[in-house]
């Protein structure tokens, strides 16, 4: 079986972060047997300074048609007086909308030793592994009606709604069970019913979801509480299901609970047999774009969830993460996530030691 990938490298550091992931893949190809159809392509501003559009037509049909996009980053400073449809980060939201993107899984994990980059608790973050699945396509993102309106008092009104019907928070709820089955069993489902209609419509649904996963544990919370909960004990959850608003702003939260940005990967999923997109979850760090320096392992994890989640490569997939693991257990670091006594490597000799691990 050929397993199809469209590589968008992107911005910034996104080509040389992704150049490291690519090497994976020719390691995967040459030495487990499997056969990829790899296409690359531009997106974000290397793409609007080509085409003047930050994703041509032709980029949004190749990515209808592989199994997999794997994506760098987009964006930079060059591109700020863009307008806003033609910006970098509007070729993203384009492919995320075009191929109905709409589960959003953004693991939050900590990797030994840990990286001394936040002020918490080192046994509050220790061993810390849970996944967000937010929904990414729905929502007061693209709920109508939206948009500025001028009142009759000459007083101006900003608008957005905030929409879910049954269908999509059955097919989110049914991706986060499915996950936490094949995790701990426990899914937090967050919203605020207390004060909105569409959060008690989520709740009931996801309850009724409940019913088919006799056994995944599900707990309600409201969104505020999980944002408290997860600084102040986030080892208590597995997999947390919520909305594209909370979940914007809780996965950031997880994130950082990690201390390290350029270490965490993303998968954004269609219906089965659609499309989907993986990701770090880091932007394209014009800071440090050009230097070599940039910490690929984002990049990698995230390959490695295609692997596991779209190819069904679960073996390949483990290989990768437990190469991860490793060269990180071994004391390289790139600079992001230096710690004193540490060897500080470039981009190219972190994919260098992954490889050979
Ligand atoms: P950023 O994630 O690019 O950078 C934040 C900080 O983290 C910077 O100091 C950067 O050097 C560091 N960093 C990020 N990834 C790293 C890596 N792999 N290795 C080492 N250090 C890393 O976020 P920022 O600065 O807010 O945005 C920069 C640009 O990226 C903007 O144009 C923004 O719109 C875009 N962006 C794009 C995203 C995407 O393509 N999905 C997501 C977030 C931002
Ligand atoms: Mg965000």
């Amino acid at each position: 079986k050929t397993h199809s990938l469209l590589i968008l490298p992107g911005d910034g550091i996104g080509p040389e972060i992704m150049a490291q992931a690519r090497r994976i893949i020719d390691w995967l190809a040459d030495n487990r047997g499997l056969e990829f159809d790899i296409s690359e392509d531009l997106v974000g501003g290397c793409a609007y300074d080509a085409h003047g559009v930050p994703l041509a037509d032709e980029t949004l049909a190749k990515a209808r048609e592989v199994d997999a996009v794997l994506l760098g980053a987009v964006g930079g400073p060059k591109w700020t007086g863009v307008d806003y449809d033609r910006r970098p980060e509007a070729g993203l939201l384009k492919i995320r909308k075009e191929l109905e993107l709409f589960a959003n899984l953004r693991p939050a994990m900590c990797f030994e030793p840990l990286v001394d980059a936040s002020s918490l608790k080192p046994e509050l973050v220790s061993g810390l592994d849970i996944m967000i699945v937010r929904e990414l396509v729905g929502g007061i993102y693209f709920g109508e009606p939206r948009g500025i309106e001028t009142l009759p008092s000459g007083e101006r009104r900003g608008v957005n709604t905030q929409v879910y019907t049954t269908s999509e928070i059955h097919r989110i709820a049914h991706v986060a069970f499915d996950l936490a089955g094949k995790r701990r069993g426990k899914v937090t489902s967050a919203e605020k019913c207390n004060v909105m209609e569409s959060g008690l419509l989520w709740r009931e649904e996801v309850e009724v979801v409940s019913k088919d996963y006799p056994n995944v544990e599900l707990e309600h919370m409201l969104a505020d509480n999980c944002g408290m909960q997860l600084v102040r004990a986030p080892k208590q959850f597995d997999v947390i299901v919520t909305d594209n608003l909370f979940g914007d702003l809780l996965s950031d939260v997880a994130a950082m609970l990690t201390g390290s940005l350029g270490m965490l990967p993303s998968a954004s999923l269609g219906v089965k047999g659609g499309g989907a997109m993986y990701e770090p979850v880091h932007g394209s760090a014009p800071d440090i774009a050009g230097q070599g320096i940039a910490n690929p392992i984002a990049t990698i994890l995230s390959l490695a969830m295609a692997l596991r989640y779209t190819f069904e490569l679960g073996e390949e997939a483990d290989l990768v993460e437990n190469a991860v693991n490793a060269v990180l257990e071994g004391g390289m670091r790139t600079a992001d996530i230096m710690q004193p006594g540490k060897a500080k490597v470039s981009t190219s000799v972190m994919g260098d030691a992954i490889l050979r691990e």
